[in-house]
């Protein structure tokens, strides 16, 4: 089916099954032109949320369609590619975090969405990366804190509030790859722009940044900045989003860092995001399948961390 006719047949059955496509600002444009919501972490879980549809297609990751289900737990919750998953998630299995939970009694336990749904079972609340400084400072000042499982956004958090939060070793392995020698030889050859910073990203690359935030952030950054350039230090999906809502600015992706192991790579671009096509979302919707499944146990108590987070974030 060539891609006008696929975006026909979606608009159909997405209007046939009452449903409605969430997704994340990494996907490619095709899927975030034809989505009906396009946003970060945080604002796909408050948009799943207050959804009155009766499918959910999460084009994101599968923690994305986990967190999802586990607020509509009566909806259908489908994901184009049940592959698309999320090295950050990978790096904290829950047998290891449950075990660490329980090693360190008297601590509060936040973990970044970034998590599967059996880590979240072992959370007090979820946090990502547009709220958790907000959230952290709603801790009081002398609260144990375990945080998981990325330790850039931790010690990002740790430097900028003075706390020191137990961090789970873990990270992002697109955002790890942006080195400070690469934005600076962009700062070089763009001196009037200005560096926009995921918080995924490494200590020395977060202190380079005009801007540290959610991608929802630094677009909004982006847009309302009187600056014109920008170097972009996240996954280049976000430039997609980026130069809609700001055409006549100029957005520079930063290149990662090229290693033996990388040459040839397109390391900025997370290859789990990029499993959404549309040519999948069509067979999902089609097929009502593959279906995010979570145990009903896991639900219930991951539930309560997550809705702790929505309420602290309004
Ligand atoms: P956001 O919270 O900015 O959506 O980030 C999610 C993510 O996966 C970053 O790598
Ligand atoms: Fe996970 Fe990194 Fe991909 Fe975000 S960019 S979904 S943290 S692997």
């Amino acid at each position: 089916m060539d891609k006008s006719k696929l975006i026909e047949e979606i608009k159909k059955l997405k209007a046939e099954k009452n449903a409605v496509i969430l997704a994340h600002y990494y996907t490619i444009g095709d899927i975030q032109d034809i989505a009906d919501f396009v946003g970060d972490s945080l604002a796909l879980a408050q948009q799943a949320a207050k959804s009155t549809a009766d499918i959910i297609v999460m084009c994101g990751v599968h923690f994305m369609g986990e967190t999802c289900k586990i607020l509509c737990p009566q909806k259908k919750v489908l994901v184009p590619d049940l592959a698309a998953g999320c090295s950050l998630a990978d790096s904290c299995p829950a047998d290891e975090f449950g075990k660490f939970v329980k090693e360190h009694s008297g601590y509060t336990v936040l973990s970044y969405v970034n998590t599967t749904a059996a880590v979240k079972y072992y959370t007090d609340i979820v946090v990502t990366s547009g709220n958790a400084l907000k959230i952290v400072n709603s801790l009081p000042k002398d609260q144990k804190i375990i945080f998981a499982p990325d330790r850039n956004l931790g010690g990002y958090i740790n430097a900028v509030t003075g706390r020191d939060m137990l961090l789970w070793d873990g990270a992002c392995h697109v955002h790890e790859q942006f080195s400070t020698e690469a934005i600076i030889k962009l700062k070089k050859e763009h001196p009037n722009a200005k560096v926009l910073v995921h918080p995924e990203c490494k200590r020395p690359v977060v202190l380079l940044a005009d801007k540290v935030g959610s991608t929802a952030v630094l677009l909004k950054y982006a847009v309302e900045d009187d600056c014109q350039e920008f170097i972009v230090a996240t996954e280049s999906g976000i430039l997609h989003e980026m130069q809609n809502q700001a055409p006549q600015k100029k957005f520079i992706p930063v290149p990662p860092e090229v290693t033996e192991e990388s040459v040839g790579c397109s390391c900025n671009e997370c290859a789990y995001m990029r499993l959404n096509t549309l040519e999948k979302l069509y067979n999902c919707l089609k097929n009502e399948a593959p279906e995010i499944q979570v145990d009903e146990k896991i639900i219930d108590r991951a539930r309560l961390p997550i809705d702790r987070m929505l309420e602290l974030s309004k």
